[in-house]
């Protein structure tokens, strides 16, 4: 029995190091191993000179070895096929249709962006981009939120262990400190980004969410240019039946300051959830820059005047797409996501 166990491994050596470039070698190879005079019946039919009670277990490894043999004969049938099927035209029949291939979706924040982005484009605004860490002169001081100023208390913040003067950028309002910074006027910048506020995380909530800021500096920029921009931006983006309208309103960096609300679009302005029954929805915070701001950065306030405005990307989601808990940006459930298209 021991010499059939070490003949039963030579062919398996053989059969391992077998190579075939062609059908006739593939078939050779059948023939030998495989075929009714092959090596795999003449083992097979060493099975009757087994003692009974050996019978058992060799049964075992005479199948083993012959499934072993029609998988290497598989495999070379299959490269010898394919490699038939690259050199020979019409292997590939090219009136069959391809199979699809699936492609990702926008992510519904990244539409949003894009659009807002785009708007104001058109108008003449450049994108400006800035670090989600920042230093506490950009993100407050040069915005005229000295140290202990309360309006720090509006926005509670995520400082660096390592080092307190270095914290997750509450608002987009630190690209304008370092567009400012570095541009002089006319300056005309779109800003999109994230920031961070330590708040617990619920439906209405997140400890992160988008921003777009807007920065317009010139001589003779007026409310007027601020609230015909913004009018011109929610027409674009929400269609021309949207009301809106302005509150007055509190910012360090800018004065005076507004809130922008537009006319409810999942009730259309008979109150609903979403409105809290007012017909309302505020959408952004704006106003002139304040001239404390602008001597921050060396522009002369006497001779330009500038509006800001910023605005919360996943509340215009919400109307857009009527998404009523905040998390699910987040979470990257394929059945959320999927179900945006940039053209609606
Ligand atoms: N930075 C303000 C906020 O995060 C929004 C704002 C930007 C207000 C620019 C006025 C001008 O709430």
């Amino acid at each position: 029995m021991e010499q059939l166990l070490q003949q039963i491994e030579l062919y398996k050596q053989d059969i391992s190091s077998y190579t075939a470039a062609t059908a006739a070698e593939v078939e050779a190879f059948r023939i030998k191993y495989l075929g009714t005079k092959g090596l795999v019946k003449d083992v097979m039919g060493e099975m009757k000179n087994v003692p009974n009670d050996q019978k058992k277990q060799f049964g075992l490894i005479l199948n083993e070895f012959k499934l072993f043999a029609e998988d290497r004969w598989n495999s070379l049938k299959e490269a010898v096929d394919n490699a038939a099927g690259d050199s020979i035209d019409d292997a590939i029949d090219l009136t069959l249709p391809g199979s699809p291939v699936n492609i990702g979706t926008r992510h519904p924040l990244s539409i949003v962006r894009n659009r807002v982005v785009d708007i104001f484009k058109s108008l003449g605004f450049s994108l400006a981009e800035g670090p989600e860490m920042e230093d506490d002169w950009h993100n407050f001081g040069a915005m005229n939120l000295p140290e202990n100023h309360p309006a720090r208390d509006m926005q509670d913040t995520f400082y660096i262990s390592q080092n307190p003067s270095w914290l997750l950028r509450t608002h987009t309002s630190s690209v304008q400190a370092r567009v400012m910074e570095t541009q002089k006027p006319p300056i005309r910048v779109i800003c999109p980004g994230r920031v961070y506020r330590n708040e617990t995380i619920s439906a209405r909530a997140h400890c992160f969410f988008h921003q777009v800021e807007g920065l317009y500096i010139d001589e003779n920029v007026s409310f007027a240019d601020l609230k015909q921009t913004l009018y011109h931006f929610v027409k674009e983006m929400f269609g021309n039946d949207v009301k809106i309208r302005f509150r007055p309103s509190y910012f360090p960096f800018t004065e005076p300051s507004a809130e922008m609300d537009i006319s409810c679009l999942i009730c259309g302005g008979d109150g609903c959830n979403v409105c809290k029954h007012t017909g309302w929805v505020e959408i952004l915070g704006s106003g002139m820059v304040h001239p404390k701001v602008l001597e921050n950065f060396g522009i002369d306030p006497n001779k330009y005047t500038g509006f800001a405005f910023g605005m919360g990307i996943e509340r215009i989601c919400q109307l857009k797409y009527r998404v009523n808990d905040l998390r699910l940006y987040s979470q990257n459930d394929l059945r959320f996501l999927q179900q945006f298209t940039a053209a609606t």
